[in-house]
């Protein structure tokens, strides 16, 4: 009951009810307009209604969860037809590079996880983007060696890998599919088309990023009209998205990686002015989806499984759940600063690990499985059994057959990117995380999507004292992600399928709304909701104008450095059990919808 309390009060603090009004309202009538969703509007008023009452979302067969209601709308019309999960994330995603062109799109990349109904069995696919061959170890640091500026990496060609959405979808679709490919593009080419009212969050990041948006003029063009910025409520039509979906829909992932639309890509990559970059028609001639090994973590009665290497996601959840194992966090409960004390430096422990030692296990050998090792975790958490914040955090000694010797990480992850629950009526579940990195990404645009800045996962340096960093740009390699797709088993069957956007805070988010769900007895909508702290090994965040700031001072008081500031996840989860029960994170636009 205790939680209860404390959550209502935390979204007094965060007014998602007038919020939600404006996202209905920016929703309707294109809803209607688009035809596709003349059935779903009611459904879609509801969920936003749930979501204003910190309710979950109930359904008996099948549900989607994901960042903005008109995407959210067009995986649940292909549900509704027998469609598989598989085949809603592709009309999701499509959507999503629409509506929400700032955080993921056919540009990027992103981690799939995958439960399988008919074989039990759990799948991972990597489509993250991959650096050019052309790319050299040094290509984010100055004449002198010194890195760059983020932002000065960011912005122009010289951050874009080689995207992989386009090949997931596609992947995705022939392992698991049941529509037919070119009918998963039809909301997408639609709302594209006849054009969709720009949400407040868009219109506000496009408000902020102005200068950015307006150094490449196919970009200002589009964000940026006649040099105003776009404004909520705004019809925006992209006629050029709907040629490439089109493209996409007759020909396959194969009208992306070569013909016009990747001569497009390297043009505009290799010529972006102040900023060029070394992308090829080869590197998109040789883009492959890599199905990867789950890595699985215990914690309590559950496994906890994600995407391993190039993610660190899933093995740094994997480390803080473990870590924490061996406390009762159901008996301290979430008003206690000791479950934050634990929590924040399994946090720290876990993200030391995770800078010396994960990125691209096809090129850097990654002790995968010493790292989630449930032995070395408990000793590892045994580190947390005092009472004030550990005073030096250094990484562990996993188990492995290798000599490792690796210098610590140091790459900046902004906030962005999105998340996607699915489970579909034959019992499937999908969970996955799609990026173009920073928002907008490069801010270069091409045919109607914005290409991704993902290099600048990597690390901008190569060595520290002469010791080589694991996470280095190397030509042909994957940067290292934060981005955390999970689903949880117990008994082998699936019962939780999560994920968050929030650059190397998504970790802290999933691994909070596990607690919080599993340990706490929230439900998904409370656990997502739920005022946030987050450490990185670095200060602890406190989500600012929420309840979570009672615990700044004692937190400070022993010994952490507390910093209170705006928290933007993007939590989507739905919960397996008697049925389904999704939630929606009330600090983002999207809904969960079910039947
Ligand atoms: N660029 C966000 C991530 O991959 O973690």
């Amino acid at each position: 009951m205790r939680n209860i309390a404390w959550l209502a009060a935390s979204f007094l603090c965060l007014g998602s009810a007038g919020w939600s009004q404006e996202v209905a309202d920016s929703v309707a009538p294109e809803s209607s307009v688009a035809g596709h969703f003349d059935s779903a509007a009611p459904i879609i008023q509801e969920a936003l209604r749930a979501k204003a009452n910190e309710q979950p979302v109930e359904a008996e067969n099948w549900m989607v969860s994901a960042a903005n209601p008109l995407a959210v709308a067009a995986g649940a019309d292909v549900l509704r037809q027998g469609g598989s999960a598989a085949d809603a994330m592709v009309a999701v995603q499509t959507v999503l590079g629409l509506v929400e062109p700032q955080s993921s799109g056919l540009g990027g990349g992103a981690f799939l996880v995958w439960y399988d109904a008919a074989t039990d069995e759990l799948t991972t696919l990597d489509g993250r983007e991959t650096a050019p061959l052309a790319a050299t170890p040094r290509l984010f640091q100055d004449d002198t060696g010194e890195p760059l500026g983020f932002f000065d990496a960011v912005v122009g060609g010289r951050s874009v890998g080689t995207p992989g959405t386009p090949a997931l979808m596609e992947e995705a679709h022939r392992r698991w599919g049941r529509t037919p490919w070119p009918r998963l593009f039809a909301a997408g080419i639609e709302l594209a088309e006849d054009g969709f009212r720009v949400s407040p969050r868009l219109a506000g990041l496009v408000a902020r990023d102005a200068e950015r948006l307006q150094r490449y003029s196919e970009t200002a063009a589009y964000f940026l009209p006649g040099d105003v910025p776009l404004q909520a409520g705004d019809h925006l039509r992209n006629p050029a998205y709907a040629e490439t979906l089109r493209a996409l829909a007759a020909k396959g992932a194969e009208a992306f990686y070569a013909g016009p639309i990747a001569a497009e890509i390297v043009q505009t990559v290799q010529n972006a002015g102040g900023n060029p970059g070394v992308l090829s028609l080869i590197d998109l001639a040789l883009y492959q989806v890599k199905e990867r090994a789950p890595v699985c973590a215990e914690y309590r009665v559950y496994e906890v499984c994600g995407m391993g290497p190039p993610s660190s996601g899933a093995l740094t959840v994997g480390q803080i759940l473990g870590m924490l194992d061996g406390y009762d966090l159901s008996a301290t409960g979430p008003e206690a600063a000791e479950s934050w004390r634990l929590i924040g430096d399994a946090s720290r422990l876990a993200f030391a690990d995770r800078g010396r030692f994960m990125a691209d296990s096809d090129f850097v050998p990654v002790p995968e499985a010493g790292l989630v090792d449930p032995v070395y975790l408990a000793e590892r958490g045994k580190l947390l059994n005092g009472e004030t914040a550990l005073e030096h955090v250094e990484p562990g000694q996993p188990k492995f057959d290798h000599a490792l010797n690796w210098a610590d990480d140091e790459a900046i992850e902004l906030p962005s990117t999105s998340h996607i629950s699915i489970v579909d009526a034959y019992g499937n579940v999908l969970s996955m995380t799609t990026t173009i990195e920073n928002a907008f990404g490069s801010r270069l645009m091409v045919r109607g999507f914005l290409l991704n800045n993902e290099l600048t996962d990597f690390s901008f340096r190569t060595h520290r004292d002469g010791v080589p960093i694991a996470n280095r740009l190397e030509p042909g390699k994957r940067p290292r992600s934060s981005m955390s797709p999970t689903i949880v088993m117990k008994d082998g069957q699936p019962v939780l399928a999560i994920g968050s956007p929030g650059g190397s805070r998504i970790i802290g988010y999933v691994a909070k709304a596990i607690v919080a769900w599993a340990d706490w007895g929230m439900d998904v909508q409370q656990a997502v909701a739920m005022p946030h702290l987050v450490n990185r090994f670095g200060t602890y965040d406190v989500e600012a104008g929420t309840e979570a700031t009672t615990f700044s001072e004692p937190l400070s008081e022993i010994g952490f450095e507390v910093k209170e500031r705006d928290l933007n996840s993007g939590l989507h989860v739905i919960e397996i059990g008697d049925g389904l029960k999704g939630g929606a994170d009330p600090r983002r636009e999207g809904i969960a919808i079910g039947e």
